[in-house]
C-alpha cells in the first residue's frame, strides 16, 4: 500500500517570508546584531558561527517578537536586540538537539556535529547560549534577561523530560504535552510576551500574547512531529525520522497506542522495537488508516484556534492579521 501524504503537507504552502514585509528593517537589524554579537577573533570559532548563520531558517521566533510588538504597541530599538537574542537561544538548542538526535542535516547543510564532532557542537551551543544572555544583559531593563532565563530553564527541563521518556512505550499524552510545552512553547511564548511588553502593552495584553505564543508553539511542535514521520528531507532541510530512531513517542503514535485497534498497536510496537525496520515507511499507513494522523492535525488546529482567540485583545492592524496568518501557517508548513 502506498501511503498518501497528509493533507496539510500537500496544501498550498504559505510562506513565512511573506509576513516579514511589515518588519523587514527590524529583522535586518536583528540579523546584524546577531552577527556582531557572535563574532570571534579566532578563525575556527568564526567559521563555526558562519556555518550556523549561512542558512537562516524560518526566523519564526524573531518574527514573533517583532510582530507581537508591532501589533500591541510601538517597536523600539530594543526589539531587534530581543529578536536576535531569542534566535540565538533557538539556534543553541538546535545545535545541541542535533547532537542528541545524531542528526546529519540542519537547514540544508551538514550539522555541526557531523562536520566538526559532538565536542565542538556542545561547546558551540554553549557559546550561543552565553552570548544570548550577554546580549540580553546589554538592555537597560533586566526584564528580558529574567524572562528569557526563565523560559530557557523551561526549555532545558522540557528536553530533559523528553530524554527521560525515551523508549517508554507507555508515555502518556500528558507527558508528551509537558515536554513540548517546555522544549518549544516556552520560547515562542516568551517571544510574544517580550515583544508586547517592550512595546508598552498593558499586563492583560502581554498575558494574552504569552498565551498566543504558547499555543502557536504547541501547534508548531505537533506539526513538526508529524513532519518527522511524513515530511520530505529535501523540503525540511533537516534529518527526519529521528524521533522514531531515538524512540521518542509523538502524538500520532501515542494516540494509536492508547486508543487504536489492538492489532495495529501491536504492529506499531514491533516496528518501534526493531532497530533495523524502516519505521517511517512502516508506520505511515498504519497511523493514517487508524485516524491517528488526522486526529493529531485536529489537535494542532485546536491550539491554532486558541491562539487566534488570544489575539482578540488586540486592536485591528496589519500586524495582528500577520500574526493570525502565522498561527495558521504553523500547521500548513512543509518545512
Ligand atoms: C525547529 O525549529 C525546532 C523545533 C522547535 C521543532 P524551526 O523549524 O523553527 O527551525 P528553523 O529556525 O526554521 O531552522
Ligand atoms: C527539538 O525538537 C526542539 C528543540 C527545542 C530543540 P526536534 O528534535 O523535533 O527538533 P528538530 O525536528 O530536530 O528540528
Ligand atoms: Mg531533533
Ligand atoms: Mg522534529
Amino acid at each position: 500500500m502506498t501511503s498518501r501524504p497528509p493533507m496539510n503537507l500537500e496544501e498550498t504552502k504559505p510562506r513565512l517570508s511573506s509576513l516579514h514585509a511589515l518588519i523587514a528593517p527590524e529583522l535586518a537589524q536583528a540579523e546584524r546584531v546577531f552577527q556582531a554579537e557572535l563574532g570571534s577573533q579566532f578563525p575556527f570559532v568564526q567559521h563555526l558561527v558562519d556555518h550556523c548563520a549561512r542558512y537562516q531558517g524560518k526566523r519564526l521566533r524573531p518574527t514573533l517578537v517583532l510582530l507581537s510588538g508591532l501589533a500591541s504597541g510601538r517597536l523600539t530599538e530594543d526589539h531587534p536586540v530581543l529578536a536576535a537574542v531569542v534566535e540565538m537561544i533557538h539556534v543553541a538548542t538546535l545545535v545541541h538537539d542535533d547532537v542528541l538526535d545524531e542528526s546529519l542535516i540542519r537547514r540544508h547543510a551538514a550539522t555541526v556535529n557531523t562536520e566538526w564532532g559532538n565536542e565542538a557542537a556542545v561547546l558551540l551551543g554553549d557559546y550561543l547560549f552565553t552570548h544570548a544572555f550577554h546580549l540580553a544583559a546589554s538592555l537597560e531593563s533586566t526584564r528580558a534577561c529574567r524572562w528569557i532565563g526563565r523560559a530557557t530553564n523551561k526549555v532545558c527541563e522540557g528536553e530533559l523530560l523528553q530524554i527521560h521518556g525515551r523508549g517508554n512505550i507507555e508515555l502518556t499524552e500528558d507527558e508528551y504535552f509537558k515536554a513540548i510545552e517546555g522544549k518549544t512553547a516556552e520560547l515562542t511564548a516568551v517571544c510574544c510576551r517580550l515583544g508586547a511588553s517592550y512595546a508598552g502593552a498593558d499586563d492583560q495584553t502581554t498575558a494574552a500574547m504569552d498565551e498566543f505564543g504558547r499555543d502557536v508553539g504547541i501547534a508548531f511542535q505537533i506539526a513538526d512531529d508529524v513532519l518527522d514521520i511524513w515530511g520530505e528531507e529535501r523540503q525540511t532541510g533537516k534529518s527526519l525520522g529521528t524521533d522514531l530512531e531515538k524512540q521518542k513517542l509523538t502524538l500520532p503514535i501515542i494516540r494509536l497506542l492508547a486508543y487504536g485497534d489492538p492489532a495495529a498497536a501491536q504492529l506499531v510496537r514491533a516496528i518501534l522495537a526493531d532497530a533495523k525496520a524502516d519505521a517511517r515507511r512502516g508506520l505511515q499507513p498504519i497511523l493514517e488508516s487508524s485516524g491517528a494522523l488526522d486526529e493529531s492535525w485536529r489537535t494542532a488546529k485546536i491550539y491554532v484556534d486558541r491562539a487566534l482567540a488570544a489575539l482578540g485583545v488586540l486592536p485591528a492592524s496589519e500586524a495582528k492579521t500577520a500574526l493570525a496568518r502565522l498561527a495558521q501557517f504553523v500547521v500548513r508548513r512543509a518545512s
